[in-house]
């Protein structure tokens, strides 16, 4: 099986990815959080790709955009960099992506999205994958999309069963995959609602030929999902305050303020908190605290 951390824009950033490098190296690949095509490549960006960034790190550049023109411009930049493969986003559930028909919003035009498909499948200068949700509305939608997926050949098609109006709620539409796994012959890799063990095998039994799992807020719960799915023990509390330093400290190199190294740890600690359920009316503390020193009080006392 192939494991690959999922893009988490937000959270996913080098300093998270070189973390569960150095302390659970059980990550096959890991994409960044999604690039708008239509922009430049800016400082933040070219800083999230610098291989200098990504040592020991398989990494997939994410795009997300809907004109072939400013894709195959990224993805000319990205092969020129180093790369060869680019991931599609077409899941982005978010207000404003969708409004512009990008991400999970270009789902909606299945005529367009094909069209785009085959301009850029066509004249990619690297190879090409997707990741997508299976609607916008309804997953009726998603026969007709299965159908346009299956025509290329993408590196893989990784589909997170969920269509655009569930956003996260709801639970991954598994017929929906299943008809994926009948129609589409190049790899897929499922994902969706990997928490536990139990989750992993439920997926894998249901799907066994599917020989890879993208795994992203299951990841931030359990840093050591991953390594418990291998058969390894518990990630120990050592071993998680580990991770969380790293993380830290790389947020205090990169980051501007404090405050912002405090909002950016938090965001962590909202899913990472759930290793931790006996300590989480301490969260409450933690969604106030603004000052580092307080930071840090806390995660002492929620680790220790
Ligand atoms: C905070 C957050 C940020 C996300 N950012 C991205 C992104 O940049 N690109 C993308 O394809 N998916 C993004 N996703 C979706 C995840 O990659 C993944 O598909 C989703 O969380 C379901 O997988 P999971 O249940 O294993 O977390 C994001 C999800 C969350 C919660």
């Amino acid at each position: 099986m192939r494991f690959y951390f999922a893009p988490l824009e937000g959270i996913s950033g080098f300093v998270v990815r070189n973390a569960f490098a150095h302390h659970f190296p059980y990550m096959d690949r890991y994409f960044t959080p999604f690039i708008p095509a239509a922009k430049r490549m800016n400082k933040k960006i070219l800083r999230d790709l610098d291989l200098q960034n990504n040592q020991g790190i398989t990494l997939v550049p994410q795009l997300i955009g809907n004109q072939a023109g400013e894709f195959l411009d990224m993805a000319g930049k990205l092969a020129d960099m180093g790369f060869s493969c680019v991931n599609l986003n077409l899941g982005c559930p978010s207000g404003t992506v969708v409004s512009k028909k990008r991400g999970a919003g270009l789902l909606a035009y299945p005529g367009e999205l094909d069209q785009f498909l085959g301009e850029i499948m066509e004249k990619c200068p690297i190879a090409v994958s997707v990741k997508t949700r299976i609607g916008m509305e309804t997953e009726e939608e998603w026969d007709i999309l299965c159908g346009i997926f299956a025509k290329y050949p993408f590196e893989e098609v990784i589909i997170h069963p969920r269509v655009r109006a569930d956003f996260y709620q709801n639970k991954p539409r598994l017929a929906a995959f299943a008809k994926a796994v009948e129609k589409i012959s190049v790899p897929l890799c499922y994902n969706g609602d990997i928490e536990t063990v139990e989750d992993y095998r439920k997926i894998t039994e249901l799907f066994p030929t599917v020989d890879r799992i993208m795994i992203g807020r299951g990841l931030l719960a359990n840093p050591g999902l991953v390594g418990e799915i291998l058969g390894k023990p518990k990630a120990s509390k050592t071993q998680i305050g580990a991770w969380h330093d790293e993380i830290l400290e790389g947020c205090l190199v990169l980051f501007p303020g404090e405050r912002d190294v405090v909002f950016h740890m938090k965001e962590i600690w909202f899913y990472l908190i759930r290793f931790f359920p006996e300590k989480e009316r301490l969260l409450k503390q933690m969604k106030k605290c603004q000052s580092l020193t307080e930071y840090r009080l806390i995660v002492q006392q929620i680790i220790s």
